[in-house]
């Protein structure tokens, strides 16, 4: 992994042959009078963790947003591996390999937790339609059963294999983010958003999500933005680390110099 010494507010990153897998520039959004980001600017690459820390209402969420194409900038643009997206919807976003999780779960309460997983699956389609269907092409079957497989690797992966048919919405909360994340990896993504993803999460939970982490960006190569109010926990996981703070970002650099950075210190982990 590329991983830049420089702490630097203008936001430098690993020098850069490569293209990014993602890339932000001059990010701003306004609610209103609020500013909620001002003139953001990152780039992520392939393979790295990247945390995103900063206090309550510092605009991660809204970054979040902003990458994944329900929010609209103000200014700014986005890029996913070197091809703008500024304009294209959440769905085209998601088609090209972005992914992401929420702050509060959004799953298919209804589904059962198979059912949540698979429908993330779903729309590579097996083409066709009902007639398809209906006559169950051989192709089609070992399609379907190749994605049961699929799914069924990932549920183990994520700790729900037990739980594969409850109902999502029946699920306490560790699980539930367990699920919204076996929908986010089962696809194999090149862009992975996980927003307060150990929130709800007990010890053994956290742990296992963060050997998902790390194998989802050594086996499949995939770039992941973590937001994450468990300092420890984004210190571990991450390659480098952003601090935003009311809007900005006030620092860029390895974990070691973040924790030892005064301004950061100052506007965020206090004296813990
Ligand atoms: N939908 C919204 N309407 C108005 N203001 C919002 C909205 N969402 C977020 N904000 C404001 O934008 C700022 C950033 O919020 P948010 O992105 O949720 O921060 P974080 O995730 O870092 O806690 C805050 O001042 C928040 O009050
Ligand atoms: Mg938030």
């Amino acid at each position: 992994m590329t991983v830049d010494g420089a702490l630097d507010t203008a936001n430098q990153d690993p020098a850069d042959d490569a293209v990014p897998a993602l890339s932000l520039s001059g990010i701003t959004v306004r609610f209103g009078g609020i500013t909620a980001l001002q003139d953001v600017n990152l780039r992520l690459h392939a393979g790295e963790v990247l945390g995103l820390i900063g206090p309550n209402g510092a605009g991660k969420t809204t970054l979040f947003d902003a990458i994944s194409g329900i929010r609209l900038l103000n200014a700014g643009r986005v890029e996913l591996a070197g091809q703008d997206v500024t304009r294209l919807t959440a769905v085209r976003r998601a088609r090209r390999g972005l992914r992401r999780t929420f702050q509060r779960v959004q799953t298919f309460g209804w589904l059962s937790v198979e059912d949540n997983v698979l429908a993330a699956l779903e729309w590579q389609g097996g083409g066709g339609g009902l007639v398809a269907d209906l006559v169950s092409f051989p192709t089609r079957r070992a399609r379907e059963a190749r994605r049961r497989e699929r799914v069924a690797e990932v549920l183990e992966l994520c700790g729900l294999t037990s739980v594969r048919r409850e109902s999502a919405g029946s699920l306490p909360i560790g699980l539930a983010r367990m699920v919204e994340l076996a929908r986010a990896i089962v696809d194999t993504p090149q862009v992975l958003l996980l927003d307060e993803p150990t929130s709800g999460l007990d010890e053994t939970e956290a742990t296992r999500l963060g050997e998902r982490i790390q194998d989802i960006r050594r086996q499949e190569g995939c770039a992941v933005l973590l937001v994450e109010h468990d300092v420890g926990f984004v210190m571990r996981q991450c390659d480098r680390i952003v601090v935003l703070h009311l809007g900005e970002v006030l620092a860029v650099g390895e974990p070691p110099e973040i924790q030892a950075n005064a301004a950061v210190r100052a506007a965020y982990l206090g004296d813990d």
